[in-house]
């Protein structure tokens, strides 16, 4: 057949495979979500098989070994006792709570280690929403962002890297960001969860931090997932406000927004590959249906091409030792 054009040409041996390959993984590009808890013990997820609620003492053992593997930071999430939760969410601030506690533990073992922090009141807010609940239902804009300076501020005193608001509330950036410099943390960086959709891929993490709203959902702030054009206003926001990262959540099944932020922005773009994501691929597996490392590394690979510099993953130590292991990943 004359056919000067053949494609299959660039495919034909794992070398020249990796000549033209134009995305690439590594360990570098992994952020670790670890989940914390009080006590000396840990507990398993049932809703995220593979993941545990860590205790303290082997929260800084699963960061090194990710650490070693090359991850570069990781992000907390803690379990709060029922019995500290308050419609105010005054736990959030404390100085000597779960948090703090876990940020100092991690920089003393693990100084350069990034520690990244969520900012937002579900985990120790009574009613389970991420800002605070009038009693009409509503929840309160202007009102929430003042208690979500005090938990940034408590977690940039006690050694914070990276604080990220998964919040959603207007002008929060801005006041974080105030906030912060008035107190001398000007090199605490804010990655913006800039645009978050109101999603049911979180079903399984609010199982694992018992964080479900109480009553009513997200939708007041979190984002319809119906929306692109939506995500640019929050992106031009967030820039504006002052974020030196942002991020786009879900990730897999949003790679069109990450892609859209991409053309839209010159600051490095997170994602994140939640929960519900993880469980699905989980679940294939167990089921004996798709391959886990190999359907893994493609829905990773997915975000990158996406436009992600940076993935909040699940799988962030599986993956880099597999990447370890494999220079690359075997093509
Ligand atoms: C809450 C928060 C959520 C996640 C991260 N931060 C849940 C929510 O907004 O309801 C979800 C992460 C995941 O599903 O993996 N501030």
């Amino acid at each position: 057949m004359p056919l000067p054009i053949r494609p299959r040409r660039n495919r034909q041996s794992p070398a020249i495979r990796s000549l033209v390959c134009e995305t690439r993984l590594s360990p570098e590009n992994f952020i670790y979500p670890l989940f914390i808890q009080e006590g000396s013990e840990n507990t398993p997820i049932d809703s995220m098989p593979g993941c545990c609620r860590w205790c303290l003492a082997d929260l800084v053992k699963e960061a090194a070994e990710a650490h070693a593997l090359g991850v570069p930071a990781v992000v907390l999430f803690p379990r709060i006792p029922d019995e500290l939760k308050t419609p105010m969410a005054e736990e959030s601030a404390n100085d000597e709570g779960l948090v703090p506690r876990a940020i100092r533990a991690l920089k003393e073992a693990l100084p350069t280690l990034t520690v990244m922090t969520d900012v937002a009141l579900d985990p120790y807010n009574s009613d389970g929403h991420d800002g605070i609940v009038a009693p009409d239902g509503r929840i309160l804009n202007d009102e929430t962002v003042e208690v979500l300076v005090e938990q940034a501020l408590c977690h940039a005193r006690a050694g914070a890297d990276i604080v990220a608001p998964s919040d959603m509330m207007d002008g929060r950036v801005e006041a974080l960001r105030d906030g912060l410099d008035a107190h001398g943390f000007t090199e605490v960086a804010i990655l913006a969860y800039t645009a978050k959709y109101a999603s049911a891929y979180y079903g399984p993490f609010r199982g694992a931090l018992d964080s479900a709203p109480k009553s009513g959902d997200k939708k007041t702030y979190q984002m319809d997932p119906a929306n692109v054009r939506e995500a640019l206003r929050e992106c031009a926001e967030d820039e504006a406000e002052g974020a030196d990262m942002l991020m786009v959540k879900p990730a897999g099944p949003y790679l069109d927004v990450i892609a859209a932020l991409r053309a839209n922005t010159t600051l490095p773009i997170a994602a994140y590959q939640v929960s519900g994501e993880y469980l699905m691929i989980k679940a294939g597996a167990a089921g004996g249906w798709i391959d886990e490392t190999k359907v893994m590394m493609e829905s990773l690979l997915g975000i990158r091409r996406a436009g992600a510099d940076m993935i909040l993953t699940y799988f962030a130590k599986t993956a880099a030792a597999l990447l370890r292991e494999s220079c690359g990943g075997g093509r």
